[in-house]
Protein backbone atom coordinates (compact mmCIF):
# COMPACT_ATOMS: atom_id res chain seq x y z
CA UNK A 1 0.00 0.00 0.00
CA UNK A 2 1.10 3.14 -1.34
CA UNK A 3 1.96 6.45 1.72
CA UNK A 4 -0.63 9.08 1.65
CA UNK A 5 -1.49 12.60 0.67
CA UNK A 6 -4.00 14.80 1.73
CA UNK A 7 -4.90 17.63 -1.40
CA UNK A 8 -6.71 20.81 -0.73
CA UNK A 9 -9.15 20.23 -3.88
CA UNK A 10 -11.20 22.86 -5.10
CA UNK A 11 -12.31 21.22 -8.37
CA UNK A 12 -10.38 23.51 -10.49
CA UNK A 13 -8.03 23.29 -12.71
CA UNK A 14 -4.91 23.00 -10.82
CA UNK A 15 -5.97 21.11 -8.19
CA UNK A 16 -7.54 18.36 -10.49
CA UNK A 17 -4.73 18.54 -12.38
CA UNK A 18 -2.45 17.47 -8.95
CA UNK A 19 -4.21 14.72 -8.24
CA UNK A 20 -3.17 12.58 -11.44
CA UNK A 21 0.25 14.51 -11.06
CA UNK A 22 1.00 13.64 -7.69
CA UNK A 23 -0.25 10.22 -7.72
CA UNK A 24 2.20 9.69 -11.13
CA UNK A 25 5.60 12.00 -9.49
CA UNK A 26 5.42 11.03 -6.22
CA UNK A 27 3.94 7.55 -6.10
CA UNK A 28 1.51 8.60 -3.16
CA UNK A 29 -2.41 8.24 -2.59
CA UNK A 30 -3.97 10.89 -3.38
CA UNK A 31 -7.13 12.21 -0.63
CA UNK A 32 -8.76 15.06 -1.78
CA UNK A 33 -10.49 17.80 0.91
CA UNK A 34 -13.25 20.21 -0.01
CA UNK A 35 -13.69 22.60 2.73
CA UNK A 36 -17.04 24.88 2.59
CA UNK A 37 -16.63 28.16 3.82
CA UNK A 38 -19.06 30.01 1.77
CA UNK A 39 -17.89 29.39 -1.81
CA UNK A 40 -21.33 28.54 -3.05
CA UNK A 41 -20.04 25.69 -5.58
CA UNK A 42 -21.42 22.21 -6.05
CA UNK A 43 -19.65 20.40 -3.42
CA UNK A 44 -21.73 17.00 -4.50
CA UNK A 45 -20.25 17.71 -7.46
CA UNK A 46 -16.68 18.50 -6.56
CA UNK A 47 -16.46 15.48 -5.09
CA UNK A 48 -17.91 13.21 -8.10
CA UNK A 49 -15.09 14.96 -9.59
CA UNK A 50 -12.16 13.76 -7.50
CA UNK A 51 -13.46 10.65 -7.27
CA UNK A 52 -13.38 10.43 -11.17
CA UNK A 53 -9.52 11.54 -11.48
CA UNK A 54 -8.74 9.15 -9.10
CA UNK A 55 -8.64 9.94 -5.91
CA UNK A 56 -8.63 7.51 -3.05
CA UNK A 57 -11.22 9.53 -0.70
CA UNK A 58 -12.73 12.23 -0.32
CA UNK A 59 -13.48 14.74 2.06
CA UNK A 60 -15.98 18.20 2.64
CA UNK A 61 -15.70 19.80 5.65
CA UNK A 62 -18.40 22.26 6.20
CA UNK A 63 -16.35 24.76 8.06
CA UNK A 64 -18.48 28.41 7.50
CA UNK A 65 -19.47 28.58 11.28
CA UNK A 66 -16.32 28.33 12.08
CA UNK A 67 -14.76 30.50 9.50
CA UNK A 68 -16.91 33.50 10.77
CA UNK A 69 -17.14 32.55 14.02
CA UNK A 70 -13.11 32.25 14.58
CA UNK A 71 -11.62 34.48 11.83
CA UNK A 72 -13.98 36.70 10.00
CA UNK A 73 -15.81 38.44 13.75
CA UNK A 74 -11.64 39.00 14.60
CA UNK A 75 -11.03 40.95 11.43
CA UNK A 76 -14.51 42.72 12.29
CA UNK A 77 -13.19 43.69 15.85
CA UNK A 78 -10.07 44.69 14.09
CA UNK A 79 -11.49 46.63 11.44
CA UNK A 80 -8.44 44.89 9.69
CA UNK A 81 -7.86 46.12 5.62
CA UNK A 82 -4.96 45.16 4.40
CA UNK A 83 -3.03 48.55 2.66
CA UNK A 84 -6.46 50.45 3.64
CA UNK A 85 -8.68 48.58 1.14
CA UNK A 86 -8.89 44.78 1.01
CA UNK A 87 -10.54 43.13 3.85
CA UNK A 88 -8.12 40.02 3.67
CA UNK A 89 -11.48 37.51 2.11
CA UNK A 90 -8.46 35.05 0.98
CA UNK A 91 -6.53 35.34 3.38
CA UNK A 92 -8.44 34.62 6.14
CA UNK A 93 -9.72 31.32 4.78
CA UNK A 94 -6.30 29.63 3.95
CA UNK A 95 -4.95 29.09 7.38
CA UNK A 96 -8.73 27.52 8.74
CA UNK A 97 -8.06 25.57 4.84
CA UNK A 98 -4.74 24.19 5.95
CA UNK A 99 -6.11 23.13 9.54
CA UNK A 100 -8.28 21.02 8.40
CA UNK A 101 -5.66 19.44 6.35
CA UNK A 102 -3.58 18.46 8.68
CA UNK A 103 -6.75 17.49 10.80
CA UNK A 104 -7.74 15.27 7.96
CA UNK A 105 -3.94 14.02 7.35
CA UNK A 106 -3.23 13.41 11.19
CA UNK A 107 -6.76 10.93 11.18
CA UNK A 108 -5.36 9.31 7.75
CA UNK A 109 -1.74 8.87 8.91
CA UNK A 110 -0.77 10.73 5.59
CA UNK A 111 3.01 11.68 4.85
CA UNK A 112 1.94 14.83 3.47
CA UNK A 113 -0.28 17.76 2.63
CA UNK A 114 -0.80 19.37 -0.86
CA UNK A 115 -1.92 22.48 -1.75
CA UNK A 116 -2.38 23.96 -5.58
CA UNK A 117 -0.82 27.74 -4.87
CA UNK A 118 1.70 29.08 -7.19
CA UNK A 119 4.98 30.23 -6.30
CA UNK A 120 4.26 33.83 -6.88
CA UNK A 121 1.57 34.54 -4.31
CA UNK A 122 0.35 34.97 -0.70
CA UNK A 123 -1.29 32.10 -0.73
CA UNK A 124 1.55 29.32 -0.51
CA UNK A 125 2.77 31.26 2.58
CA UNK A 126 -0.21 30.76 4.22
CA UNK A 127 -0.64 27.29 3.98
CA UNK A 128 3.15 26.11 3.97
CA UNK A 129 3.41 28.30 7.59
CA UNK A 130 0.08 26.95 8.98
CA UNK A 131 1.01 23.39 8.59
CA UNK A 132 4.46 23.65 9.17
CA UNK A 133 3.28 25.06 12.92
CA UNK A 134 0.60 22.38 13.67
CA UNK A 135 2.38 19.91 12.33
CA UNK A 136 6.11 20.06 11.54
CA UNK A 137 6.19 16.19 10.79
CA UNK A 138 4.06 16.57 7.10
CA UNK A 139 5.50 17.00 3.96
CA UNK A 140 4.15 19.83 2.35
CA UNK A 141 3.65 19.53 -1.75
CA UNK A 142 3.04 22.50 -3.80
CA UNK A 143 2.99 21.15 -7.68
CA UNK A 144 1.76 24.22 -9.53
CA UNK A 145 4.54 25.85 -7.54
CA UNK A 146 7.67 22.99 -7.63
CA UNK A 147 6.91 22.12 -11.44
CA UNK A 148 6.12 25.37 -12.67
CA UNK A 149 3.27 24.06 -14.25
CA UNK A 150 1.04 27.15 -16.28
CA UNK A 151 -2.03 26.72 -17.77
CA UNK A 152 -1.65 25.76 -21.08
CA UNK A 153 0.65 22.89 -19.80
CA UNK A 154 -2.21 22.21 -17.47
CA UNK A 155 -4.74 22.05 -20.09
CA UNK A 156 -2.40 19.69 -22.14
CA UNK A 157 -1.90 17.22 -19.37
CA UNK A 158 -5.61 17.27 -18.35
CA UNK A 159 -6.37 16.08 -22.39
CA UNK A 160 -4.04 13.49 -22.26
CA UNK A 161 -5.13 11.73 -18.83
CA UNK A 162 -8.87 12.48 -19.33
CA UNK A 163 -9.25 14.98 -16.43
CA UNK A 164 -12.61 16.54 -16.69
CA UNK A 165 -11.98 20.53 -16.97
CA UNK A 166 -15.05 22.56 -16.51
CA UNK A 167 -15.91 24.09 -19.79
CA UNK A 168 -16.53 27.49 -18.32
CA UNK A 169 -13.67 29.75 -20.82
CA UNK A 170 -13.42 32.52 -18.06
CA UNK A 171 -10.46 34.93 -18.16
CA UNK A 172 -10.76 35.49 -14.79
CA UNK A 173 -8.64 33.64 -12.25
CA UNK A 174 -10.92 33.72 -9.10
CA UNK A 175 -11.13 32.74 -5.49
CA UNK A 176 -14.83 33.21 -3.27
CA UNK A 177 -15.90 32.59 0.56
CA UNK A 178 -18.57 34.22 2.43
CA UNK A 179 -16.08 37.24 3.05
CA UNK A 180 -15.35 38.00 -0.54
CA UNK A 181 -14.29 37.05 -4.12
CA UNK A 182 -10.75 37.77 -5.34
CA UNK A 183 -11.06 38.35 -9.38
CA UNK A 184 -7.73 38.59 -11.24
CA UNK A 185 -5.89 38.26 -14.32
CA UNK A 186 -6.81 38.82 -17.80
CA UNK A 187 -7.99 42.31 -18.60
CA UNK A 188 -7.07 43.20 -15.11
CA UNK A 189 -2.76 43.03 -15.60
CA UNK A 190 -3.62 46.29 -16.87
CA UNK A 191 -3.73 48.59 -14.26
CA UNK A 192 -4.89 51.56 -16.22
CA UNK A 193 -8.13 49.34 -17.64
CA UNK A 194 -11.17 49.83 -15.93
CA UNK A 195 -12.74 45.84 -14.87
CA UNK A 196 -15.23 45.13 -17.25
CA UNK A 197 -19.17 44.20 -16.03
CA UNK A 198 -18.40 40.42 -16.53
CA UNK A 199 -15.78 40.39 -14.27
CA UNK A 200 -17.78 40.93 -11.04
CA UNK A 201 -21.01 38.77 -9.71
CA UNK A 202 -21.79 39.76 -6.50
CA UNK A 203 -22.48 43.55 -7.34
CA UNK A 204 -24.57 44.94 -9.58
CA UNK A 205 -23.24 47.01 -12.36
CA UNK A 206 -24.02 50.74 -11.03
CA UNK A 207 -26.46 51.31 -14.33
CA UNK A 208 -28.57 48.78 -12.88
CA UNK A 209 -28.59 48.95 -9.25
CA UNK A 210 -31.88 50.70 -7.81
CA UNK A 211 -32.79 54.49 -8.46
CA UNK A 212 -33.79 54.74 -4.75
CA UNK A 213 -31.60 54.68 -1.71
CA UNK A 214 -31.91 51.80 0.57
CA UNK A 215 -31.02 51.57 4.39
CA UNK A 216 -29.97 48.77 6.80
CA UNK A 217 -29.51 48.62 10.12
CA UNK A 218 -26.95 46.83 12.21
CA UNK A 219 -26.79 46.06 15.94
CA UNK A 220 -23.47 44.70 16.95
CA UNK A 221 -22.80 43.55 20.37
CA UNK A 222 -19.13 43.55 22.09
CA UNK A 223 -17.75 44.25 18.37
CA UNK A 224 -20.13 41.25 16.40
CA UNK A 225 -22.58 41.87 14.28
CA UNK A 226 -26.08 40.05 15.75
CA UNK A 227 -28.75 41.23 13.49
CA UNK A 228 -29.78 43.19 10.95
CA UNK A 229 -32.71 44.97 9.72
CA UNK A 230 -33.97 44.04 13.11
CA UNK A 231 -33.75 40.46 12.61
CA UNK A 232 -32.03 38.41 14.35
CA UNK A 233 -29.92 35.51 12.11
CA UNK A 234 -27.18 33.34 12.70
CA UNK A 235 -23.67 34.52 11.57
CA UNK A 236 -23.11 32.49 8.11
CA UNK A 237 -27.07 33.96 7.17
CA UNK A 238 -26.26 37.54 8.55
CA UNK A 239 -23.10 37.86 6.11
CA UNK A 240 -25.10 36.09 3.27
CA UNK A 241 -28.00 39.06 3.53
CA UNK A 242 -25.36 41.91 4.04
CA UNK A 243 -23.69 40.64 1.06
CA UNK A 244 -27.02 40.49 -1.18
CA UNK A 245 -28.17 43.71 -0.35
CA UNK A 246 -25.41 45.68 -0.45
CA UNK A 247 -24.45 43.91 -3.54
CA UNK A 248 -27.48 44.84 -5.10
CA UNK A 249 -26.87 48.51 -4.79
CA UNK A 250 -23.21 48.25 -6.57
CA UNK A 251 -21.75 48.53 -3.19
CA UNK A 252 -18.62 46.25 -2.36
CA UNK A 253 -16.17 46.46 -4.93
CA UNK A 254 -12.41 46.98 -4.78
CA UNK A 255 -9.85 48.17 -6.66
CA UNK A 256 -6.54 48.83 -5.89
CA UNK A 257 -2.64 48.63 -6.48
CA UNK A 258 -1.40 45.62 -3.58
CA UNK A 259 1.98 44.86 -2.61
CA UNK A 260 2.10 40.82 -2.42
CA UNK A 261 4.51 39.29 0.53
CA UNK A 262 7.04 37.90 -1.90
CA UNK A 263 7.45 41.69 -3.34
CA UNK A 264 5.73 42.06 -6.76
CA UNK A 265 3.06 44.69 -6.79
CA UNK A 266 -0.16 43.71 -8.37
CA UNK A 267 -3.68 45.07 -9.13
CA UNK A 268 -6.39 43.49 -7.26
CA UNK A 269 -9.74 42.99 -7.45
CA UNK A 270 -12.65 42.32 -5.27
CA UNK A 271 -16.14 42.23 -4.33
CA UNK A 272 -16.50 42.09 -0.63
CA UNK A 273 -20.29 43.84 -0.12
CA UNK A 274 -20.39 42.53 3.76
CA UNK A 275 -17.05 42.93 4.73
CA UNK A 276 -16.85 47.19 3.48
CA UNK A 277 -20.21 47.35 4.71
CA UNK A 278 -19.48 45.01 8.55
CA UNK A 279 -16.25 47.10 9.33
CA UNK A 280 -17.68 50.55 7.74
CA UNK A 281 -20.19 50.00 10.31
CA UNK A 282 -18.51 48.46 13.33
CA UNK A 283 -15.72 51.37 12.68
CA UNK A 284 -17.94 53.81 13.04
CA UNK A 285 -19.63 52.29 16.12
CA UNK A 286 -16.01 52.79 17.65
CA UNK A 287 -15.57 56.15 17.26
CA UNK A 288 -19.14 57.07 19.48
CA UNK A 289 -18.08 54.46 22.24
CA UNK A 290 -14.12 54.21 22.79
CA UNK A 291 -11.88 57.28 23.87
CA UNK A 292 -9.77 58.95 21.36
CA UNK A 293 -6.50 57.26 23.12
CA UNK A 294 -8.20 54.04 22.44
CA UNK A 295 -9.00 54.53 18.94
CA UNK A 296 -5.58 56.35 18.15
CA UNK A 297 -3.75 53.28 19.76
CA UNK A 298 -6.03 50.25 18.43
CA UNK A 299 -5.52 51.75 14.63
CA UNK A 300 -1.53 51.00 14.64
CA UNK A 301 -3.08 47.00 16.23
CA UNK A 302 -5.30 47.02 13.56
CA UNK A 303 -2.17 47.89 10.82
CA UNK A 304 -0.37 45.11 12.33
CA UNK A 305 -2.76 42.40 12.95
CA UNK A 306 -3.56 43.27 8.78
CA UNK A 307 -0.09 42.72 8.52
CA UNK A 308 0.34 39.26 10.01
CA UNK A 309 -2.87 37.71 8.71
CA UNK A 310 -1.72 39.19 5.10
CA UNK A 311 1.64 37.81 5.26
CA UNK A 312 0.91 34.52 6.07
CA UNK A 313 1.31 34.34 10.47
CA UNK A 314 -1.86 33.47 11.43
CA UNK A 315 0.01 31.00 13.79
CA UNK A 316 2.36 34.02 15.23
CA UNK A 317 1.97 34.27 19.04
CA UNK A 318 1.80 38.17 18.33
CA UNK A 319 -1.34 37.63 16.30
CA UNK A 320 -3.45 35.95 19.15
CA UNK A 321 -2.02 38.28 21.43
CA UNK A 322 -3.26 41.33 19.47
CA UNK A 323 -6.60 39.76 19.89
CA UNK A 324 -6.49 39.71 23.40
CA UNK A 325 -6.01 43.57 23.09
CA UNK A 326 -8.77 44.15 20.66
CA UNK A 327 -10.85 41.61 22.80
CA UNK A 328 -10.72 44.54 25.57
CA UNK A 329 -11.37 47.21 23.65
CA UNK A 330 -14.54 45.60 22.36
CA UNK A 331 -16.43 45.11 25.55
CA UNK A 332 -18.07 48.50 24.66
CA UNK A 333 -18.82 48.05 21.52
CA UNK A 334 -22.20 47.21 21.73
CA UNK A 335 -24.90 49.49 19.85
CA UNK A 336 -26.79 50.09 16.24
CA UNK A 337 -25.78 51.61 13.37
CA UNK A 338 -28.12 52.72 10.38
CA UNK A 339 -25.86 52.49 6.97
CA UNK A 340 -27.39 53.49 3.05
CA UNK A 341 -26.69 52.32 0.12
CA UNK A 342 -27.04 54.48 -3.03
CA UNK A 343 -25.62 53.69 -6.85
CA UNK A 344 -22.02 51.88 -5.61
CA UNK A 345 -21.87 53.85 -2.15
CA UNK A 346 -22.30 53.36 1.18
CA UNK A 347 -22.37 55.91 3.78
CA UNK A 348 -23.23 56.06 7.61
CA UNK A 349 -25.88 57.87 8.51
CA UNK A 350 -26.81 56.95 12.24
CA UNK A 351 -25.18 55.51 15.02
CA UNK A 352 -26.38 54.67 19.02
CA UNK A 353 -25.30 53.01 22.05
CA UNK A 354 -25.72 52.60 25.60
CA UNK A 355 -22.00 52.85 26.10
CA UNK A 356 -22.12 56.21 23.68
CA UNK A 357 -19.45 59.03 24.90
CA UNK A 358 -21.19 61.84 23.13
CA UNK A 359 -22.79 64.19 25.66
CA UNK A 360 -25.10 66.56 23.94
CA UNK A 361 -24.84 69.09 26.83
CA UNK A 362 -21.26 69.66 26.11
CA UNK A 363 -21.00 69.58 22.32
CA UNK A 364 -24.19 71.26 21.58
CA UNK A 365 -23.96 75.05 20.54
CA UNK A 366 -27.05 76.09 22.25
CA UNK A 367 -28.08 77.83 25.82
CA UNK A 368 -28.03 74.35 27.79
CA UNK A 369 -24.20 73.89 27.14
CA UNK A 370 -22.75 73.09 30.47
CA UNK A 371 -19.28 73.29 28.89
CA UNK A 372 -17.69 76.32 30.59
CA UNK A 373 -15.77 78.07 27.57
CA UNK A 374 -13.44 79.79 29.87
CA UNK A 375 -11.98 76.43 30.57
CA UNK A 376 -10.61 76.69 27.29
CA UNK A 377 -8.01 79.68 27.49
CA UNK A 378 -5.85 77.98 30.31
CA UNK A 379 -6.15 74.89 28.65
CA UNK A 380 -4.75 76.30 24.98
CA UNK A 381 -1.91 78.21 27.04
CA UNK A 382 -0.50 74.52 28.04
CA UNK A 383 -1.33 73.15 24.69
CA UNK A 384 -0.10 75.32 22.91
CA UNK A 385 3.43 75.49 25.21
CA UNK A 386 5.67 73.55 23.67
CA UNK A 387 5.16 74.64 20.33
CA UNK A 388 4.72 78.35 21.38
CA UNK A 389 8.27 78.18 23.31
CA UNK A 390 9.94 76.34 19.95
CA UNK A 391 8.93 78.78 17.71
CA UNK A 392 9.68 81.67 20.28
CA UNK A 393 13.14 80.44 19.45
CA UNK A 394 13.55 79.94 15.92
CA UNK A 395 12.04 83.50 15.70
CA UNK A 396 14.66 84.85 18.22
CA UNK A 397 17.23 83.53 15.92
CA UNK A 398 16.06 85.23 12.70
CA UNK A 399 15.83 88.51 14.38
CA UNK A 400 19.52 87.76 15.47
CA UNK A 401 20.69 86.54 12.34
CA UNK A 402 18.85 89.54 10.64
CA UNK A 403 21.12 92.21 12.41
CA UNK A 404 24.26 90.61 11.70
CA UNK A 405 23.09 90.22 7.30
CA UNK A 406 25.60 92.03 5.24
CA UNK A 407 23.89 93.97 2.72
CA UNK A 408 23.47 92.29 -0.57
CA UNK A 409 25.07 94.94 -2.75
CA UNK A 410 28.45 94.89 -0.15
CA UNK A 411 28.08 90.79 -0.81
CA UNK A 412 28.64 90.74 -4.21
CA UNK A 413 30.59 93.35 -4.69
CA UNK A 414 34.37 92.29 -6.14
CA UNK A 415 36.25 93.43 -3.58
CA UNK A 416 34.36 91.22 -0.68
CA UNK A 417 34.86 88.56 -2.91
CA UNK A 418 38.42 88.69 -3.62
CA UNK A 419 38.24 89.51 0.70
CA UNK A 420 36.44 86.15 0.87
CA UNK A 421 38.89 84.09 -0.54
N1 LIG B 1 -4.29 39.05 -3.33
C1 LIG B 1 -5.25 38.38 -2.50
C2 LIG B 1 -4.56 37.72 -1.34
O1 LIG B 1 -3.40 37.53 -1.37
C3 LIG B 1 -6.12 37.46 -3.30
C4 LIG B 1 -5.53 36.17 -3.69
C5 LIG B 1 -6.45 35.41 -4.55
N2 LIG B 1 -6.05 34.05 -4.59
C6 LIG B 1 -6.34 33.25 -5.57
N3 LIG B 1 -5.96 32.01 -5.47
N4 LIG B 1 -7.00 33.64 -6.63
O2 LIG B 1 -5.19 37.43 -0.36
Amino acid sequence: MSEKVVLAYSGGLDTSVSIKWIKEKYGLDVITCTVDVGQKEDLFEIEQRSRKIGALAHYTIDAKDEFVNDYIWKSVKANSLYQGSYPLSTALARPLLATKLVEVAEKEDAVAVAHGSTGKGNDQVRFDVTIRALNPKLRVIAPVREWNLNREDEIKYARKNGIPISESKSVFSTDQNLWGRSIESGPLEDPFEEPPDEAFEWCVPLANTPNQAEYMEIEFEKGIPVSVDGKSVDPVNLINYVNAKAGLNGFGVIDHMEDRLVGIKSREVYECPAALTLIGAHKDLEKLVLTRHELAFKSKIEEEWSWLVYSGLWQEPLRSELDTFVDATQERVSGTVRVKFFKGAMRVVGRKSENSLYEHRLSTYDRTSTFDQNAAVGFIQLWGLPSIVANGKRLAKRANGRMKTVPLARRYSSSSRKNGH
